[in-house]
């Protein structure tokens, strides 16, 4: 037999203990900053510079930081089972934990794209500055889905979901769409996991195991059930 299918879907909760400030939280990046100013079009044609400066300092912070104990258990999880992690960050700590199998939701931190075709993609661990052009002559942007902006990847999303004979949501506080919509995509009888330091409101989910700890020392419980269960 094959292995189980294990679909995980992440959010900021997953990087906070790697220094990476949540955005919902106290102290999070929202109560700082306004959306409307940083992570919107608008934003973008009003005042592209305050607009770099924010992500260029989120690639600093995500190159400073490394994988935790949260990121390397789930990495870990690909031993025993056939696992994809949706993540709605833009960091690359999943990946630099040894996770293959990620779905990026909300775009890259470390690439960018033309302002004019989001299909023109370069890799970028520096600053991003305004006159830095992509092939088609158009100013380089960061590779980020903003808030009123399509989320073309929820479509590869939905059928990983639907296929999973385990289903675990980690560190979010499902507040944003259509993210937060896959959560209804999961077999009804299928085993349900959520771990978040404090676990956010959902409708009704049969099936659920609540696990309600800070991501680290979550992940290692939700293990050790997953493992007795294979
Ligand atoms: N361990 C586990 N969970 C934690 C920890 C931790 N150490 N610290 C915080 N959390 C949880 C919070 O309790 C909350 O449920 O992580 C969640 C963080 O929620 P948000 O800040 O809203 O982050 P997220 O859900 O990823 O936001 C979704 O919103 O602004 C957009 O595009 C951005 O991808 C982001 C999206």
């Amino acid at each position: 037999m094959g292995k189980k299918q294990v679909a995980i879907l992440t959010g900021a909760g997953i990087s906070a203990e790697s220094g990476l400030r949540t955005f919902r939280d106290s102290d999070g990046l929202w109560e700082n900053h306004r959306i409307e100013d940083v992570a919107t079009p608008g934003a973008w044609k009003k005042n592209p510079q305050l607009v770099l400066d924010f992500y260029n300092i989120r690639r600093k912070n995500v190159a400073d930081a490394k994988p935790n104990a949260a990121h390397l258990g789930l990495a870990d999880l690909e031993k025993d089972f056939d696992v994809c992690i949706i993540t709605q960050n833009i960091d690359d700590l999943h990946e630099r934990a040894g996770s293959t199998n990620i779905i990026h939701l909300h775009g890259e931190i470390f690439k960018m794209c033309s302002e004019k075709n989001r299909n023109i993609i370069s890799e970028i661990r520096g600053d991003i500055k305004l006159g830095d052009l992509a092939a088609d002559g158009a100013q380089y942007r960061p590779f980020i889905v903003w808030f009123e902006e399509p989320v073309p990847r929820i479509e590869e999303a939905i059928p990983v979901i639907q296929n999973a004979d385990i289903f675990i949501v980690a560190g979010t506080s499902l507040l944003v769409y259509p993210a937060a919509g896959l959560v209804n995509y999961a077999g009804r009888y299928i085993p349900k996991f959520i771990v978040d330091k404090k676990i956010p409101y959902t409708n009704q989910i049969p099936n659920l195991t609540m696990i309600e700890k800070p991501a680290s020392e979550g992940v290692q419980e939700l293990k050790r059930i997953l493992l007795k269960s294979i």
